[in-house]
């Protein structure tokens, strides 16, 4: 027997198990057939590769989101929306108190760039980090392939409502998505609309639920409607939420099928706060200073409420706006 040792870091080359290094700023990137591992100047952590695949993809298809992606208690990225923090244990009130958190902070392009070709290199053609894991291949072994096709998807993006003229193509249904095994018994009909002449083009609406039914991705959401900065997110949730979010704003839930179970954290300790369990015709809003992870045993259906205002974070860091929508 000999001991593992950790795979070798900084390089491009292949390592004995197939896959690249990679390097951003002083944190180095190796994975081996099960785990990956991060290294920063006063640390080191591993995650299962499959869990950190899942949370690649979102940050990097989401854009880095609104706020933090933890991608579990240790590392994550912060968006400042031009720039991103790259942390290790900067959200974690042991690593703080120990001094082995470290933060730096990259241009969006670079660590973008950097994630990308983490993702792709690591991605084996068997693994779908978008799909559920009752609906992917195994993330694990050797470096067999690639899956450009799932990690290139992007996340369907209206431009005005869906439906409207104008909106992006209505995806699920004209690219003839066929209709999750969850969400069999989700009616397909569309609404019948009879809008007064002149208003055609005004008066338009859709079977959303139809819609979400069709979507073959979890934990991404779709925008079906914009109105200034109001965007409508609903997306469709089985097993776990690959990251913990933590809020930067106020977010508004509303549980349109099923079940969701969420576990609120401080965002910057991680200390819990509470356990929401969510059923169907539930709505919570998350406060602006937490984190959560949800937990849905079956294919669920949420519609998230983002108020995409570029100036509410400010506001709230500074104390303008409360942290919470209403005050009991
Ligand atoms: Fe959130």
């Amino acid at each position: 027997m000999t001991a593992h040792t950790l795979p070798e870091i900084g390089t491009i080359e292949p390592n004995q198990h197939g896959y690249r290094s990679f390097s951003l700023g002083k944190f180095a990137f190796a994975r081996d057939e099960y785990f990956a591992y991060i290294q920063w100047p006063k640390g080191h952590h591993l995650m299962p590769v499959d869990a950190f695949l899942r949370a690649l993809q979102r940050d990097i298809a989401w854009g880095f989101f609104y706020g933090t992606v933890n991608f579990d208690a240790v590392i994550g990225t912060l968006n400042h929306y031009g720039t991103v923090d790259l942390f290790a244990g900067r959200y974690n009130a042991h690593y703080r108190k120990a001094g082995l958190d470290y933060v730096e902070t990259f241009k969006t392009p670079l660590i973008q760039r950097v994630f990308e070709a983490m993702l792709d290199d690591w991605t084996n053609a068997t693994f779908d980090p978008f799909a559920s894991p009752a609906e992917t291949g195994s993330a694990f072994g050797p470096k067999n392939g690639h899956n450009k096709e799932a990690i290139t998807r992007h996340r369907v993006t209206a431009r005005r409502m869906v439906g409207a003229p104008g909106d992006e193509p209505r995806r699920a249904d004209d690219n003839g998505f066929p209709v999750n095994r969850g969400f069999v018994d989700v009616p397909q009909d569309e609404p019948d609309v009879k809008p007064e002449p002149g208003f055609e083009d005004e008066v338009v609406a859709f079977n959303l639920l139809a819609y979400l039914s069709r979507s073959d991705v979890t934990w991404n959401p779709s925008v079906v409607s914009v109105c200034k900065n109001s965007l409508y997110c609903p997306t469709t949730e089985e097993y776990i939420l690959p990251i913990i979010h933590g809020n930067d704003r106020v977010e508004w839930f509303v549980q349109l099928s099923d079940e969701i179970h969420w576990e609120v954290e401080d965002r910057e300790t991680g200390a819990a706060r509470a356990r929401v369990t969510m059923k169907p015709g539930d709505v919570a809003a998350m406060p602006a200073d937490i984190r959560h992870r949800g937990f849905a045993p079956k294919r669920s259906m949420l519609l998230v409420w983002e108020n995409a205002s570029p100036e509410l974070p400010a506001l709230i860091s500074q104390g303008k706006l409360p942290t919470n929508p209403v005050q009991f």
